[in-house]
Parts: C-alpha cells; sequence; structure tokens
C-alpha cells in the first residue's frame, strides 16, 4: 500500500482542525484512497498548540527547511496564513517536488500565477479549495464538476467573520467590539482581523474565484472594496424598516462588451432574497454558468473543522492522482 508522509506548516486554528481530522479520520480516508499516510512533521512554536492536539513532540520542528526540502515528504500544508514568509515557503516546496494544499488566499491571491506556474514546472500540484468559502467546494465544483460552463456571474458572502458580525448586530442588537471579539475567539477572525472587517479577505478571496471562474487574475488591491466597519446601528434600523438585513457582498459579472465588472460593499438585503437567511459563520457563493445556470453553495466559511475538511479533500485528491 503506497504511503504519503505530510508536514504541517502551523498550527494554528486551520492547521490544528486538519491534524485532527487526518488523525481522527484516517480509517474512512484510508479506505476511500487505499492509500496510508502519516504526518511526519509539523513546524510550530507554540507549545499549547502542541499538546492541545497531542502531537508527538518528537516530529515538531522550528526549521522549516526540515519540511521544505525533505525528500520524504510527498505533501506540504501551509497554514501560518500572511503573503509572506509563507509564498516563498509555498514555492520552495513546490521546487522540491512537494504537493502544497493551502487555506492561504492572501499568498494565493499575490501570487496565483506564480504559485501555478511553478507547480506546473515541477510536476506537482497547489490545490487551494480552502482559500474561499471554508468547508464549501466551490472551486472543485467551479473547476471540474461546472468546467463545461462560460460563466457570467459569481457573487455571494465569503467571509465568516463579517457575517457573524452583521448578524449578531442586527439580530441581537450587540455592539460591534464585543461581537468582533467573539468571532477572533471562536477561530473566525484572521490573525489581524483589519483584513476581515476591511473587507481584505473578501478581495483576496472574488480574486481568487475571478482567476478560476473567467480565467483573469485581477489583483486583489484592484477591486472596490468597502469593509463593514462604517455600518452603524442606524444603517442596520434603517435596513430593518425597509425590510432588509445588510449583508458584506462580493460580485463579479461578466459585461455585454465581454469585459468583467467586480465590486465588495455592504447591501442591503430583502429578507425574501435566500442570501439574507445566510447568517452567522456561514457564507453563500451564486455562481451562473451558461449550460447550468444558477448555482448556489452554502456553508461554514470559517472554523478549523470546516476549513480543515476542504484542506483534507484536496489532501485526498492529491495522494488518490499520485497513487495511480
Ligand atoms: N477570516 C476568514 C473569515 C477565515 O472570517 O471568513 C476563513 O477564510
Amino acid at each position: 500500500m503506497k504511503k504519503f508522509n505530510i508536514g504541517i506548516l502551523g498550527l494554528g486554528t486551520v492547521g490544528g482542525g486538519t491534524y485532527d481530522i487526518l488523525r481522527d479520520n484516517k480509517d474512512i480516508i484510508m479506505e476511500r484512497t487505499g492509500v496510508d499516510y502519516a504526518v511526519t512533521r509539523i513546524l510550530e512554536i507554540n507549545e499549547k498548540a502542541i499538546a492541545a492536539h497531542g502531537v508527538d513532540p518528537a516530529i515538531v520542528t522550528q526549521n522549516v527547511d526540515e519540511i521544505l526540502t525533505d525528500p520524504s515528504i510527498d505533501i506540504v500544508v501551509e497554514s501560518l496564513g500572511g503573503i509572506e514568509p509563507s509564498s516563498s515557503w509555498m514555492l520552495k516546496a513546490l521546487e522540491n517536488g512537494k504537493s502544497v494544499v493551502t487555506p492561504n488566499k492572501a499568498a494565493v491571491a499575490a501570487n496565483f500565477d506564480k504559485l501555478q506556474k511553478t507547480a506546473k514546472e515541477h510536476g506537482v500540484q497547489i490545490r487551494i479549495e480552502a482559500c474561499v468559502g471554508g468547508g464549501i467546494p466551490a472551486l472543485t465544483a467551479i473547476t471540474e464538476a461546472l468546467a463545461g460552463n462560460k460563466f457570467t456571474e459569481v457573487m455571494g458572502i465569503l467571509n465568516g467573520t463579517t457575517n457573524y458580525i452583521m448578524t449578531k448586530m442586527g439580530d441581537e442588537g450587540l455592539a460591534y467590539a464585543d461581537v468582533l471579539k467573539d468571532a477572533q475567539e471562536k477561530g473566525f477572525a484572521e490573525a489581524d482581523p483589519t483584513a476581515d472587517v476591511e473587507g481584505i479577505d473578501v478581495a483576496n478571496k472574488l480574486s481568487i474565484l475571478m482567476a478560476l471562474a473567467f480565467g483573469k487574475y485581477v489583483p486583489p488591491t484592484e477591486i472596490p472594496t468597502v469593509g463593514i466597519t462604517g455600518v452603524t446601528m442606524d444603517d442596520i434600523a434603517a435596513a430593518k424598516e425597509k425590510g432588509c438585513k445588510i449583508k458584506l457582498i462580493a460580485r463579479a459579472a461578466v459585461k455585454e462588451d465581454g469585459s468583467l465588472e467586480y465590486e465588495i460593499k455592504p447591501t442591503e438585503i430583502p429578507y425574501s432574497h435566500p442570501l439574507a437567511g445566510v447568517n452567522y459563520e456561514f457564507n453563500a457563493i451564486y455562481v451562473t454558468g451558461n449550460a447550468v445556470d444558477e448555482v448556489m453553495f452554502y456553508g461554514k466559511g470559517a472554523g478549523a473543522l470546516p476549513t480543515g475538511s476542504a484542506i483534507v479533500g484536496d489532501i485526498i485528491s492529491i495522494m488518490r492522482s499520485e497513487a495511480k
């Protein structure tokens, strides 16, 4: 039976969730893939995290090259976050013949072409399902099951933290600062939650969605973006009067002349609209294709196990294709 060795960079919220799923669901994963695997090396400095996940300290390192250049490691999970050094480390892993799986939308959106090109040049894979929509398998659907479509629009709620905040402020009347703290404690927010509340995280995700759905890379910094920091309780009450909720909506569409329009902003959504029912850390992604018409994906957009689920799905895809 073929055996794959996995290295994990970072045992934070998502890296930790991934480790737990790989350990707890190993029997079913082995049965479904017909391969064996082990996490053989983890880059982590936080002793509490190492103990909390019951990791054998013997496999923990603080030297990233023990993962990036170790010939025995087949797959690297990069779950550190931030553009650098994560991007350089992913490139180094790919150059050393390892496939890479990452939830790091900031790094992928900043270096989309370079990461894809390097993987191709070295005959390995970079898989990024966890970058958009947490546990929702929207990217795999767009690039595989729906690949026969010309896409005309992608839109939706792409950030769990801000959707959690908007839901708690709107439905429970709680204060912004308290709800943000709550979202941070639950592991939904980025290390610097500015990326969530200013819409930067959504811009990273929309950039990736556009690259995959429309084949056009737009840097996140070029996407007109308004976050939720300017949304007040008065705005929420005024929306309620009109039978609406305020949601942070991302949208990209193909115009009649073939060019793309794209934007991220807080938007009033009528209660009757399906997106009004997407609450707390849940995300929803609508995709319109010229054959399938409208498809909507819904699920948890943040959190250790939902995002870990997407990472483990990508690891399984790599193991299946490389075991052939
Ligand atoms: N901070 C992100 C969110 C994590 O709240 O959606 C998942 O990408």
